[in-house]
């Protein structure tokens, strides 16, 4: 096989030429014949000023730089997309597969022998993992690691969901402008992710149980020298990788998604981390079969007590032994044989954890936070394809509930009427937002958080049942159904709800009902739907909405899936 500095030479119908115009190119940046006679590591910068998640980027490429070096081989640093919640208009769902394929096309068009990924914010690793899944060229992962966390009158903050928490209570009229905006100095206070089970630690997460990262990835916090370490570690070992090419396509086994899943459960992980692996696992040929999944969480407990589900943050977690504490009690539903980056199987692995003793954190399988997997998978006449409810973090009266829709159009609508004094709303409706999906929106944003109305909020209401096609940040909590699916952009049924209608939820027989006879809701369907302004752009947005699958299918692009099938998850 070519490697190191012959890989991929750009074509010109003469391979020594390519070589020698490489070299001579590659020379003026100061490289010795020794050194680009090297195995070739590959590191992703993806630090971006926008990026706040990813500021201490620079400090772990020097870290893996120093690890890939003294394990013999050359480190090469090459710039991808970055991606940052706050920082990506519409959506940073909208940009995700636009990572995926930067990322993808550029370790297949530059000679790496391997690469390590270095992300964090929400996307980024969820992308790097679909890239490596299509390139297959051995990966490891560097996610950059929680922040530390601060606090507000005594009282620990994280964010986001104390994000939500503080906003919905300014909306209240329960706190002044002075507090809020004094929160709003102390919730992200140092370089890092966001450090509740948010998506981007529950990515982390599932990455780390996946064994493309070294053991303690997902915990360590951003800030700590332990973590500087760890990337030093990984460069080293991805030095080893380019010559034992132990390839993403060995470690993303079916069982290896399972594995995963079991852990999004166990963790009270976020919703839209199923829509990741989903996309994952497509692009080597594995279906996430929802149904199982569901299944799967009537027998996986959540196990671990962080924020939103529960009370600590990603530091506490650490400290409490990090992932592996969690995998220790969920051993006997792993699948244990499984391969890992690090060149030691899961079992092993888990075997050479650090135990905490008197740790509050992880809970023992006998005796969990919550009796069940985080994540319901819903049906019905409402959403065919499915749709999601993060349970845990629900209100568990509002959980069988049935109610009167109140209905937005879209996030103008949403905007415009929410806070209205005339709003035609009580507490017991429920709120259904549509047009807010991978294409109606577009870009699938996080807006199934609908705030609840001022005057109720002002009331003291603090959840409602609340439907739509959108997704929702990992870190925030109420009863709000999710990935509603199809979207009513492209004729869910979410499309002909109209205001008044009854809608019925029962989590517990996983339900979501429009309660309008069929003959009804068909004749509604005759009216046809507006058509989407979208489709006129150009460029990446017309890819994008051409492409763009729905929840069930993960959001990537159609042409990404690969035509072997190679499994199905969970097995
Ligand atoms: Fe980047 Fe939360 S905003 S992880």
């Amino acid at each position: 096989m070519t490697t190191g500095i012959r890989r991929g030479l750009t074509r010109y119908g003469d391979a020594e030429f390519s070589l020698f115009l490489r070299k001579a190119f590659i020379k003026a940046m100061g490289y010795s014949d020794d050194a680009l006679e090297r195995p070739i590591v590959g590191i992703t910068n993806t630090y971006s000023d926008f990026n706040p998640c990813h500021a201490t980027v620079p400090q772990l490429i020097a870290a893996i730089r120093r690890g890939v070096m003294l394990a013999g081989a050359l480190p090469m640093e090459f710039p991808t997309i970055s991606i940052h919640e706050s920082f990506a208009w519409p959506t940073s769902m909208y940009l995700r597969n636009l990572m995926a394929l930067d990322t993808e096309e550029m370790i297949r068009a530059q000679p790496v022998d391997a690469v390590v990924l270095v992300g964090g914010c929400d996307k980024t690793i969820p992308a790097q993992l679909m890239a490596a899944a299509s390139a297959d060229v051995p990966a490891i992962v560097v996610p950059t690691g929680p922040m530390l966390t601060r606090t507000h009158g005594g009282e620990r903050l994280g964010a986001c969901t104390d994000c939500r928490r503080y906003w919905a209570k300014f909306r209240a009229g329960e706190i002044d402008p002075g507090e809020v905006d004094a929160v709003n100095e102390r919730l992200a206070p140092t370089a890092g992710t966001c450090m509740v089970m948010g998506t981007a630690s529950t990515m982390a997460c599932l990455a780390e149980v996946m064994g493309t990262t070294l053991p303690g990835a997902a915990s360590i916090p951003a800030v700590h020298a332990e973590r500087l370490r760890l990337a030093e570690a990984s460069g080293a070992r991805a030095a080893a990788l380019a010559t034992e090419q132990l390839r993403p396509s060995v470690l993303m086994s079916p069982e290896a998604f399972s594995n995963a899943l079991v852990v999004l459960h166990a963790i009270g992980g976020s919703t839209n981390a199923l829509i990741h692996l989903t996309a994952i696992a497509a692009r080597r040929g594995v279906r996430i079969d929802l149904d199982r999944f569901d299944a799967l969480g009537r027998k996986v407990p959540v196990l671990v007590d962080l924020k939103p589900t529960g009370a600590h943050y990603m530091e506490h977690l650490h400290e409490a032994g990090g992932l592996n504490a969690v995998l220790r009690e969920l051993a006997p539903l792993l699948h244990l044989d499984v391969p890992t980056v690090g060149g030691r199987t899961l079992r092993e692995v888990i075997a050479a954890g650090e135990v905490v003793v008197g740790q509050q954190v992880v809970r023992p399988l006998g005796d969990p936070i919550y009796g069940s997997g985080g994540i319901a998978v819903l049906r019905g006449n409402l959403a065919p394809g499915g749709a999601v409810i993060k349970h845990s973090s629900a209100t568990p009266a509002l959980l069988r509930h049935a109610g009167r829709a109140v209905v937005f159009d879209s996030l103008d609508d949403l905007a415009a009427r929410i806070d209205a004094p005339d709003l035609d709303v009580a507490a017991d409706d429920v709120l259904v937002l549509r047009n807010a999906g991978p294409r109606g929106a577009p870009g699938m944003p996080e807006a199934g958080y609908i705030p609840i109305p001022k005057k109720l909020a002002q009331r003291g209401v603090k959840d409602m049942v609340r439907i739509s096609d959108a997704r929702m940040s990992g870190t925030a909590f109420g009863t709000i159904v999710l990935h509603v699916t199809p979207e009513a952009a492209i004729g869910g049924p979410l499309a002909w709800v109209r205001n008044g209608d009854r809608i019925r939820l029962d989590v517990d027989q996983r339900a979501i009902e429009l309660c309008v006879p069929d003959d009804e809701l068909a004749r509604r369907s005759t009216a046809g739907l507006p058509p989407l302004p979208e489709l006129a752009s150009s460029g990446y947005r017309r890819l994008y909405l051409a492409h763009v699958t729905q929840a069930d299918r993960g959001c990537d692009f159609d042409f990404m899936l690969p035509a072997a099938a190679g499994g199905v998850a969970p097995v």
